[in-house]
């Protein structure tokens, strides 16, 4: 009785990896994946609450570094890459730059976006595409910016928006950790739970030998502490001639 029962178990635990396993290959492969992305289900609420936060301070720093990627290169297009609520696009000068596009993967998100910055309508266009699987449905900009996102395509794939959208900057935002979790302890903690399945830690020289591979070069360095031991590093980059 007692072999049978560890038996069972053994057998649940068989299926459970297997299922796991399946599930995560059928991610991987994009279209209509059986697992859905777990950004489709986090409310826009829930992340902007967490993120604002007084122990977090992430929606106001990111705030300020969008200030200063939108506005210190010569350019006159953009794509912002995950761009969630939209937080930072009222430094969008539309004197000086003629499209926005914001691109994520949940709908709902670029729904409240367009709401919230009617008032540059005329410049801001919002593409719902899934980046691991969809990339390249991108149209070409002149300058890319990827905050908190590559964390949740990886490199490759995100090597692969670069090529297909051939910008002459990239303007990353990683966070680096210093203890072992990617998401700072908050009420909201529960409303994340599904993103180990699709998170990659990131690390600096990464992502710049990444960028070295398809002839880009870093052109600068940034860091910003956050009050509960995480910084975000911004990186720019430069299209080699
Ligand atoms: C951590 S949030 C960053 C949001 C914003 N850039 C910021 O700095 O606050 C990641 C964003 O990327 C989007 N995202 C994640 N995976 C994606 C994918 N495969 N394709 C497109 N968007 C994705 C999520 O829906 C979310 O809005």
């Amino acid at each position: 009785m007692k072999q049978k029962r560890i038996c069972l178990c053994k057998n649940y635990t068989l299926l459970s990896v297997l299922l796991r396993v399946e599930s995560i290959r059928e991610f991987e492969v994009g279209g209509d994946n059986i697992m859905n992305n777990p950004w489709k289900d986090i409310s826009l609420s829930d992340y902007e609450r967490h993120m604002a936060l007084d122990s977090v301070q992430q929606l106001q720093a990111m705030n300020q570094m969008m200030k200063g990627q939108l506005n210190q290169y010569d350019i006159q297009s953009a794509m912002i890459l995950g761009i969630a609520g939209g937080n930072g696009l009222e430094h969008v000068d539309t004197e000086k730059l003629n499209k926005v596009y914001g691109v994520d993967i949940n709908q709902e998100y670029l729904t409240i976006t367009k709401k919230r910055y009617e008032n540059i309508s005329d410049t801001l266009e919002c593409l719902c595409v899934d980046l691991i699987s969809e990339a390249e449905k991108l149209p070409q900009v002149d300058m890319l910016i990827a905050n908190l996102l590559i964390e949740y395509i990886g490199y490759e794939c995100f090597k692969k928006v670069v090529t297909v959208t051939k910008p002459i900057y990239v303007s990353c935002i990683i966070q680096i950790n210093v203890d072992d979790s990617f998401v700072s302890d908050s009420p909201y903690l529960h409303a994340f739970d599904g993103l180990e399945t699709v998170h990659h830690q990131m690390a600096e020289q990464e992502l710049q030998n990444s960028m070295n591979e398809i002839d880009y070069q870093l052109i600068q360095m940034l860091e910003h502490q956050l009050p509960n031991g995480k910084k975000l590093v911004q990186l720019d980059f430069y299209k080699k001639q």
